[in-house]
């Protein structure tokens, strides 16, 4: 286990139910199967990260398949990296982590959001993975001591990025391009705002190189208005748009282009 205290950051040992560290920090498993490894002296709100209405319409719009194209290939490319320990970092219900999970069997997986709502539901996806909630700002794993880290339509914070990564390990990034959910946003806004699919790429830490990219695209039905109330209601779009605007996307179905780009960033450190 790699998991270091996030008080002191001394390793962390299973003590009876509970992970604890050499000068006494404990914190007990949840009945759920995760560990809260965020004290609340690192919380900037009360319920950081996404809130249970986001965590919930996610997972019935995920759990429908919808986006089942995207997490077929972020396994396949985690697969061929043939990692011996994987975190997800921002795994929010962890429909993708399940995924990554199910297709590197051998390898030691941890998955950390900050959401509490998020990561109660998800540890219920795969008892095997190490379930945590924890700030990708102080990620609770020793340096060097992950091959892969995914990040899946979440924020990230590079130099932890980094910091985890053991040398010739890297980072799998899955994100969406500019084209992405299209005709949603132009139902939406009078002007649709463009977005700098590569913007990204800028902040890759010295040490750090891009090796691949490819993009994944796809049409969607929406047929069910369950389906397209969700898609609004997991995106900043739920609170951005306007309420008659969200309403007329909910009333009729419609076709949408799913738009993504997978990066593969390398850590050339010895
Ligand atoms: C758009 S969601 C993506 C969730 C998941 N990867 C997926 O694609 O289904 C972004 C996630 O990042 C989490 N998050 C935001 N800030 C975070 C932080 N500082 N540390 C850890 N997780 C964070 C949110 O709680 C949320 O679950």
């Amino acid at each position: 286990m790699s998991l270091i205290c996030p008080i002191c950051q001394t390793p962390l040992e299973l003590s009876g139910n509970a992970l604890a560290c050499a000068n006494r920090h404990s914190f007990d498993r949840a009945r759920q199967g995760y560990y809260n490894l965020l004290p609340v002296q690192h919380k900037n709100s009360r319920d950081p990260g996404d809130n249970q209405a986001m965590v919930e319409a996610r997972r019935r719009f995920l759990d429908g398949g919808h986006y089942a194209p995207l997490a077929k290939r972020l396994a396949e490319l985690a697969t061929e990296r043939t990692p011996a320990r994987w975190l997800d970092i921002g795994c929010g219900e962890g429909y993708y982590t399940e995924q990554i999970g199910r297709s590197l069997p051998q390898a030691e997986g941890y998955a950390l959001d900050i959401s509490r709502e998020a990561v109660k539901r998800a540890c219920k996806r795969d008892p095997q993975l190490n379930w945590l909630v924890a700030s990708m700002a102080r990620v609770p794993l020793a340096d060097a001591s992950c091959n892969l880290l995914a990040s899946v339509f979440s924020p990230l914070d590079w130099s932890e990025a980094k910091r985890l990564l053991a040398p010739g390990g890297g980072l799998l990034r899955m994100g969406p391009t500019r084209g992405h959910l299209m005709q949603l946003r132009q139902k939406l806004y009078d002007e649709v705002r463009d977005y700098d699919d590569e913007k990204h790429l800028a902040l890759i830490p010295p040490g750090m190189h891009l090796a691949h990219s490819e993009t994944l695209e796809f049409s969607l039905h929406l047929a069910d208005a369950q389906a397209r109330a969700d898609l609004l209601a997991m995106t900043p779009h739920g609170w951005r748009a306007s309420a008659e605007r969200r309403e007329a996307v909910i009333a009729a179905p419609f076709d949408v282009t799913v738009s993504i780009r997978y990066d593969w960033i390398v850590n050339t450190q010895e």
